[in-house]
């Protein structure tokens, strides 16, 4: 009996090294960084182009960089992700000092598809658009080096984020780390076939999956329909005034998903933010407004061609 306790003892002593050993570790090396590849790269910056990424870049880079004070991506404090530490997103302005202007278009492209700055860093709070199409990925650029408004030089300046614990833990054993920069060109995708079209946009373009799917750590980045419960909801987030929001079931569960919506109840619930049978959805939740109804069409398409969840996700209890 006294042996089995020794042993015991000695075990538990060993585990609490080895457990103690690993936290040290994690916040003495902070967020793992990478190393940027070279991309050699030089954007076509066509009216058309320019076009495109700024509503790209009003889907998927507004949201954390647009600052209300400039009305300019100069950035912003990111109070909503509390749990990642105090974060910055950072001014992407023109500004050569304050801002991206002495940053070349493969540096660019190599940030906004891995998460890999040029001097090594890893981003982890930061949009990875490893599978978009190179015509996307360089619309995006080609507006950043527009003369809009949004990306006028500014001199705006922020401190350096402090990554909290749970930040570095999550990218030390690898749930959040640098996508891979595609191998091959990314071809724009097929948009005669509606639901490859809609897969392109929910997966790749503004990722509705990552968020409707049922937990970010539980995510598959690289390959998302191996994510856990694919569209089926369920994950918490925190909502504009601390309260926890639950994403919602896409799927066409007839019961816990959208089993019974029209098309038309789908397109008015994304563009504007307003489902058939309840009050309007509430952040993290924003609307797209910029999502033609062609592109919602084809949304809705993509998620009749998935699989029905069962998974009740209760909005009242979300509150
Ligand atoms: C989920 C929030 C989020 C989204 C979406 C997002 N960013 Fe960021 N971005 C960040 C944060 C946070 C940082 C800075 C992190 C840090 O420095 O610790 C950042 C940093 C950057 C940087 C590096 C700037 C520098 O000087 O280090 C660039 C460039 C950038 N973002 C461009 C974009 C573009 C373009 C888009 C849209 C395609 C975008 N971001 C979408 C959060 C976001
Ligand atoms: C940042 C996370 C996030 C992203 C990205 C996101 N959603 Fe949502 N979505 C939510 C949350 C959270 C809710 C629930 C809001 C509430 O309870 O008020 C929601 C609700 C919905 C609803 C309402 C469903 C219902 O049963 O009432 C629809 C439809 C929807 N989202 C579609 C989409 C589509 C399509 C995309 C991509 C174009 C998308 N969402 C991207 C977080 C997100």
């Amino acid at each position: 009996m006294k042996k089995i306790l020794r042993y015991l003892l000695i075990v538990l002593a060993v585990v609490f090294v080895a457990v103690g050993g690993f936290a040290a570790f994690v916040a003495i090396r902070g967020i793992p960084s990478g190393k940027a590849e070279v991309v050699n790269l030089k954007v076509d910056v066509t009216p058309e182009r320019i076009a495109k990424g700024q509503k790209l870049a009003s889907m998927l880079c507004k949201g954390c960089h647009m600052d209300p004070n400039t009305n300019k991506l100069t950035g912003r404090k990111m109070d909503e992700v509390p749990q990642f530490g105090v974060v910055y997103s950072k001014n992407i302005t023109q500004d050569p000092e304050y801002g991206i202007g002495k940053w070349t278009d493969g540096q660019l492209a190599y940030l906004l598809r891995t998460g890999i700055k040029p001097d090594g860093t890893f981003l982890p709070i930061m949009a990875k658009l490893s599978h978009m199409s190179d015509d996307d990925l360089q619309s995006i650029i080609a507006f950043l080096r527009s003369d809009h408004q949004w990306v006028k030089a500014d001199n705006t300046q922020h401190p350096p984020s402090q990554y909290s614990f749970l930040s570095k833990f999550i990218t030390n054993i690898g749930a959040i780390k640098p996508m891979p920069f595609p191998k091959e060109s990314v071809p724009d995708p097929d948009t005669t076939n509606l639901v490859k079209w809609g897969e392109y946009i929910a997966l790749h373009r503004v990722e509705c999956y990552s968020c409707h799917s049922r937990d970010f750590t539980k995510n598959d980045y690289v390959n998302p329909p191996n994510s856990e419960g694919f569209f089926g909801g369920g994950n918490e987030m925190t909502g504009m005034n601390g309260e926890k929001v639950v994403s919602r079931n896409l799927t066409m569960d007839e019961e816990t998903g959208i089993g019974k919506w029209k098309e038309e109840d789908f397109i008015k619930a994304v563009k504007y933010g307003v489902p058939p049978n309840g009050p309007a959805l509430r952040p993290p939740m924003t609307p797209f407004p910029d999502l033609s109804d062609n592109e919602a069409r084809a949304i809705y398409a993509y998620l009749k061609s998935l699989p029905k969840i069962h998974n009740k996700v209760d909005r009242t209890l979300a509150q």
